[in-house]
């Protein structure tokens, strides 16, 4: 589970300077203000919309566990020196236009836990400053090319336990900065060729828990930085050598429990072979266990090793024994007729003599 931003009041023992000793700096009536550090608290107060006045220089905006569920045009106009923004915990449907846009200087936004489907596609724009941004736990489907257009300072983006089952192949093109992206728990079904050719710094994917049969060839090639490679839970049923040594890294950790592995000889030597590679480390190679076939389901892999190529071995010697004796039989026939022919020619060379 990821740490909710609302917690983070609770290690911070600072007493509220409320509005009423301070003069003139305004504070919103339900909140409090803590104004040594430009902090405002407007956590779990049944806000309904972003409250006014909220002090121009503050620094962090905390709005966890209200009934937001609209974030309006200009809701946050005037506060320039706002870093932190944190909305985890509402009811958010829908992010007007420009609701955003005066925040240029934020650094952290934190919307999970909302009722989000969709981003606007202008959602980035004016927030090129962000470098984190916590959208898990919403209902977000599909991922165009423009929502995170303009968050090139981007480094973490937790986009988990949403309903994703799409993303254009451009959605993360302009995120060249991430260092970690988490799509676990969506309905990805492929990991695309291309989806992240401009993430050479990313350090950790996770996509765990999703669907995914397929991870296409060239999918994997542009990480060169990936330490963390997440895959657990999802329909893999075999995986490819080639698309797995693409990554050119100096160490990568692959988690890939828990798929539907189809324990065949193919997948046995794809296992060893990626178990070789140096820079290359499957963490739960104990725990993979088959899906198919039948005999094999539920099986360890790691328990069937020497066995999975067996019937490939027998079938391979059955072969060459059925290669050999084929060369064979045409040598002694060859070796035959060669007899023949030479008695032939005997006897004729003797009938000759014998006239
Ligand atoms: C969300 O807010 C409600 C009410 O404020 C609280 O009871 C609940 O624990 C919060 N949930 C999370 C995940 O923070
Ligand atoms: C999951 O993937 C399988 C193919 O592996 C597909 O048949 C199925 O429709 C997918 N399910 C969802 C919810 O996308």
């Amino acid at each position: 589970m990821p740490v909710s931003g609302c917690t983070m009041f609770r290690v911070m023992p600072l007493l509220p300077l409320l509005n009423t000793g301070l003069g003139f700096q305004l504070c919103p009536s339900r909140c409090l203000c803590y104004e040594s550090s430009d902090l405002v608290d407007c956590r779990s107060r049944g806000l309904v919309r972003v409250p006014p006045s909220v002090p121009h220089g503050t620094w962090l905006l905390d709005l966890c566990g209200n009934k937001l569920t609209e974030v309006h045009t200009r809701s946050f106009v005037g506060l320039w020196s706002l870093r932190i923004l944190l909305m985890s915990n509402n009811s958010i449907q829908s992010l007007q236009p420009q609701s955003l846009a005066s925040l240029q200087f934020l650094e952290r936004l934190d919307l999970s836990f909302n009722q989000l489907r969709w981003l606007p596609q202008d959602f980035s724009q004016s927030l090129s400053s962000l470098q984190e941004l916590q959208l898990d736990h919403n209902l977000l489907l599909h991922l165009d090319s423009f929502s995170l257009g303009d968050f090139q300072n981007l480094k973490k983006l937790d986009l988990s336990h949403n309903r994703i089952r799409t993303m254009d192949v451009g959605a993360f093109s302009s995120l060249s900065r991430l260092s970690l992206l988490n799509l676990e728990g969506n309905r990805l079904n492929v990991l695309t060729d291309g989806l992240l050719s401009r993430q050479q710094s990313l350090e950790v994917l996770l996509l765990s828990h999703n669907n995914i049969s397929l991870i296409e060839t060239e999918a994997l090639a542009p990480l060169r930085s990936l330490t963390l490679l997440g895959v657990r839970g999802n329909q893999l049923e075999h995986i490819r050598f080639k698309t797995i040594l693409k990554l050119q890294t100096t160490t990568t950790h692959l988690q890939m429990s828990f798929n539907r592995w189809t324990c065949d000889c193919e997948l046995q030597r794809n296992f060893a072979k990626i178990r070789h590679v140096r820079h290359l480390h499957v963490d739960d190679y104990k725990d993979i266990i088959c899906h198919a076939p039948a005999q094999q389901a539920g099986s360890f892999l790691a328990s069937l090793d020497s066995q999975l190529c067996i019937a490939e071995t027998a079938s391979m010697l059955v072969i060459t024994i059925t290669v050999m004796l084929a060369v064979i039989g045409t040598l002694v026939k060859a070796e035959y007729n060669r007899k023949k022919n030479m008695q032939t020619v005997s006897e004729e060379d003797s009938e000759r003599q014998e006239r």
